[in-house]
This record gives C-alpha cells, structure tokens and sequence, in this order.
C-alpha cells in the first residue's frame, strides 16, 4: 500500500530527536540505533533521528541511523539556515531513504520575540529553505512551528510557497499543546481546501500534551484529512510530551470503524519499545497508562474479574496479545470476588471443595485488607494452611 493513500496513515516517530528533548531523557549512541533497529522492525514509516547541527552527538547518531537503516525513511532536523540544511544532508546521506525536515516559526508571538523576524523575511525563508533542501534530497518536509497559533492567512501563503518550492510533506505542529481537538481539525481542513496544491503534499500533524489533548487532536486532525501523525514512545518529549505512538496507533486499530486507516506497524512488538524506551531513558511509565501501563490489562474488581473470566470483551476493547503481553492479569486483592479466587486456586493446582473453598477465601479477604496485593504465593501458602487444619 502506498504511503500516501486515502486510507493509510504516515507513522513518524521523533522518539529519538523530540523525545529526546525531554528534560533527562538524553540517550546515547548505541541506545539510539537499538531505539531505531526496533523501531524499523515495527514497521514505523519516518524516523527522525535527531537534529544533526544540534551536537557531534546529534550528528553521529542521525548518520549511524541512516548507515543501518532499510525500508524506513530517515528524517534530520534542520532549522531555515544553509548551515543546518547541509550539515541534516551530511548526516543523513548513507541512508537509502532520506528526509529533511526544515522549519521555522510562523505565529506572531514567535516571529516578534523569538526570531525577531518581519512576516515578510519569515515568508522568504520558508521559500529559500525549502528549495535549498530540495536541492540536497527529494523528499523534504516543512513545518510551521507554533502553527497552531499562526494567524490563517499568514499560515497558508506559508503552506502555499513551501509546497511551490517542493515541501512533500507540510507539518503544522501545536508546539504548546495549546489546540482542542475542534479547532485543530478544522485548521487542517481549512488548510487542505484553500491552500493552491495541497493535494501535492501529505499533511502532517506533530501535537504536544500540555493539556492531555495531544493524541485526541492527532485523530481529530486525521479524520479532518491530515495523513501524517508524528509521535512517541511512551509520549516522551518536551514538557508533557509528545502524542503517544502506541496510543494512536491502538486507536485507530480499535476504532477502525469511525477512523479507517492502516498505519502498518507491528502492534505486537508495542510493550517491547515500551519497554526498551523506558529502561534506556529511565522514565518509568505510569500504571495507568493507556496501552503501555503495567494495569492496562490488570483487572481486580471482583465484578470485572468474573465478568473476565465469562468473556474478557467484557472488560477489554483490545487484546492483550494485540500489544504483545502474554495475557491479562487478574490481580488478586481486596476488591476480588470468590470467581476469581476460585480460578486462581484451580491456576495454583489445587482442588478444594466448597467449604473450604469458602473458609480459604474469608481468610484470603482478611489478607487483602492487610496488604495492597495478594501474590500467588501468599495465596498457595493460605491454602496448604487451610488443608493442614482439615
Ligand atoms: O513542536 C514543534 O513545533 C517541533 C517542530 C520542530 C516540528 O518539534
Ligand atoms: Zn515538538
């Protein structure tokens, strides 16, 4: 299936440039290329490596991604410079597929404080930036950073002349995570239905998670005509992060009947970049996170562990397996119920008639109330108890 079809959409994972730019986050050389290795495995169709004028580092890690690389394409960050663009070009030459992602500021709060730029010199740049990288490759992405905050018309002359110097991808990034889920859908829209030639370019969006929203605006945006969704690991970035790869990838699989596209990664080998990511930047995840938590298929109600037991549709809109964990968990504490129990004696191997069944499982409920969890030993070590006294 082609990358620009109708119903696929673009995964570009910037774990490794805007993930990286997470406060603490930093990862180092061989860390990268094994994020990068697993991440082609995954099936992931961008790759930004990182942003090669940054540092040696930066630069080192974007060209030894970019040596054993394959099928997927790799990205290079580069400001509106000259500079920036060749050093992106130098870095990422070894690969088979490559991309330069350039971009500049284009809101009036970024243009007058942080450029100190005139719309007009910001419009200009856009223009030289993009033609200067079409020169180094051919597939060039743009972005406006702070798009979200750039006034329309302004935006789409500078969508307008990015895509005439050859952008082939145009990203218009919510840098703040300021957007709702409505506006930014109708931003993109409006984008895609006034900008001369937007159908020459795949659009892309690239969502921060100041207020949470990040992966909701990713599929607002998606459904709105956007084909690209840039993401990460885990969500890791700047501030609250980025949108959450695993988060919107699971979605669109599970919600495929109000979001149809494929986006061809490898669900299976999600809880493995969990995973990895994790332990390679020592940001633990939280348990409750969607898709990737430690109790996103751990249930201890005792009336979802038996609805679970009857059917796990009851209580699970994704498999476990989908995501690559072995099975769901029913973790056994005060709010089990006796269906539960029961099942875990069976799993332990033991055989107990009702009434003690019923004694185990009053003691087993004392127990709980003592401790947050009840392992498997401490219930293995109940129930010989409770044999011995019969
Ligand atoms: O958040 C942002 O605007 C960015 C751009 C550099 C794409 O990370
Ligand atoms: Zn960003």
């Amino acid at each position: 299936m082609s990358p620009q079809s109708a119903d696929r959409v673009i995964i570009f994972d910037t774990t490794l440039r805007d993930g990286e730019q997470s406060p603490g986050a930093s990862m180092n050389l061989e860390e990268k290329c094994r994020i990068a290795a697993l991440l082609e495995q995954m099936g992931v169709d961008v790759i930004e490596a990182g942003f090669p004028i940054a540092s040696r580092g930066d630069f080192e890690a974007v060209n030894q991604v970019a040596k054993q690389s394959g099928r997927a394409i790799i990205a290079g960050l580069a400001r509106a410079t000259k500079a920036d663009i060749d050093r992106a070009a130098e870095a990422l030459d070894p690969a088979p597929r490559k991309r330069i992602h350039t971009f500049i500021s284009t809101s009036p709060l970024h243009m007058k404080f942080k450029l100190q730029m005139e719309p007009e010199t910001v419009l200009q740049a856009v223009k030289d930036s993009v033609a200067y990288a079409r020169s180094k490759v051919d597939d060039v992405e743009w972005s406006a950073e702070d798009g979200s905050r750039t006034e329309p018309d302004f935006l789409c002359r500078c969508v307008e002349a990015a895509i005439a110097a050859g952008a082939t991808t145009i990203n218009i990034p919510d840098t703040v995570g300021y957007a709702v889920p409505d506006e930014y859908a109708a931003l993109i829209a409006m984008l895609i239905e006034r900008v001369p030639n937007a159908d020459k370019a795949v659009f892309s969006v690239h969502c921060h998670n100041d207020l949470g929203l990040a992966v909701a605006n990713s599929l607002a945006a998606v459904n709105a005509g956007a084909r690209q969704v840039e993401c990460t690991v885990n969500g890791l970035g700047e501030r609250a992060g980025n949108a959450a790869m695993e988060e919107i990838v699971m979605a669109l699989r599970t919600r495929a009947d109000r979001m149809p596209y494929d986006t061809g990664i490898d669900t299976t080998l999600i809880t493995r970049a969990s995973k990895l990511v994790s332990t390679i930047t020592g940001f633990t995840v939280q348990p409750n996170k969607a898709i990737v938590g430690k109790n996103a298929f751990a249930h201890e109600s005792g009336i979802h562990q038996d609805g679970m037991l009857k059917n796990a549709q009851t209580y699970e809109i994704m498999t476990p397996e989908s995501v690559g964990l072995t099975k769901s968990t029913l973790v056994m504490g005060k709010h089990s119920g006796r269906a539960a129990f029961r099942d875990k004696v069976r799993e332990l191997g033991y055989t107990l008639d009702d009434d003690k069944l019923n004694d185990a499982f009053k003691r087993f409920k004392d127990l709980a109330d003592l401790k947050k969890e009840v392992f498997d030993e401490d219930v293995a070590a109940l129930i010989d108890d409770e044999i011995l006294r019969a």
